[in-house]
């Protein structure tokens, strides 16, 4: 909520609720999201609480922005979501699923269930089967967790593919400038959070003209008081969390 409203700053309200997103506290809480308890009542998130809302700007807008901008789906495309049953895998099947993608989520068994009811058609089980090695080929891989690579999923790219993956590495970065200039396939990256805020500000927009339309909705795995942080980042460093996990404030 906005407290106070400098004499230079235009947009916002004293009392006036929205989202916020801090770079520096997002390094320190990495995959945490903070939510003080109650609804969040601004103009585009009237139907969402603040537990809702809070994790939109880490999971869905990056999948938001990887999707749509820098993977640029369309509708019938064959679109993989390696983790999909993390935060920014959750969002992502439901969001290729809504642009009218053929999806297809990979994740571990405990999950495979509940992937396929944020909308995937087909689930893979990432420890019994290689998606790369199916014989299957896609438009867009999108590797959420990084777990996989350009050069283990290239034979699985459709000839126009692209491999998307918001995990940066080395060779990802080699792989992104390679087949910017050579070859049909592509390897993209993208930092959604450095994206300039006016670029950010109309994807989440958009993003939550999707949310309000009921065709996304925040997948909650646990909620953790604030003195209970350290607790929160022991669950999400088992790497195993489904969905997103939120700080309540009281
Ligand atoms: N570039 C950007 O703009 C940007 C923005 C935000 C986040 N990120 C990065 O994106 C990454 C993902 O974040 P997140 O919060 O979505 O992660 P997360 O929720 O912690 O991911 C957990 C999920 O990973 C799955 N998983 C574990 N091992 C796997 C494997 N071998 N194959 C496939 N799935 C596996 C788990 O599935 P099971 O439990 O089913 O096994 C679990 O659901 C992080 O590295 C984060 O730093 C980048």
């Amino acid at each position: 909520m906005v407290e106070e409203v400098g004499e230079e700053v235009d947009g916002f309200e004293k009392g006036q609720r929205g989202f916020r997103r801090d770079r520096s506290e997002f390094r320190r809480q990495r995959g945490v999201s903070l939510s003080p308890r109650g609804r969040a009542g601004d103009d585009h998130s009237s139907n969402l609480t603040e537990e809702e809302a809070a994790p939109i700007c880490d999971g869905a807008l990056t999948s938001y922005n990887f999707l749509k901008v820098i993977g640029n789906i369309q509708s019938g495309q064959k679109v993989l979501i390696n983790g999909a049953s993390g935060s920014l895998g959750s969002a992502a099947v439901q969001l290729a699923h809504h642009f009218g993608a053929e999806v297809t989520g990979v994740c571990g068994p405990s999950n495979l269930d509940w992937v396929r009811s944020l909308g995937a058609d087909k689930v893979i089980d990432y420890s019994r089967e290689d998606f790369t090695r199916t014989g299957q080929t896609y438009d867009l891989i999108y590797d959420t967790v990084g777990k996989s690579s350009y050069g283990n999923c290239k034979g699985a790219l459709s000839e126009k593919g692209a491999y998307l993956s918001p995990v940066l590495s080395m060779p990802l970065l080699f792989q992104m400038l390679w087949t910017s200039k050579f070859g049909s396939k592509k390897a993209k990256f993208s930092a959604t959070g450095l994206k300039p805020v006016p670029e950010l500000r109309i994807l989440l927009q958009e993003l939550l003209k999707v949310f309000e339309a009921g065709k996304i909705k925040t997948e909650i795995d646990r909620r953790y008081p604030l003195d209970q942080t350290a607790e929160a980042h022991r669950h999400i460093d088992t790497g195993h969390k489904r969905g997103n996990v939120v700080l309540v404030m009281e």
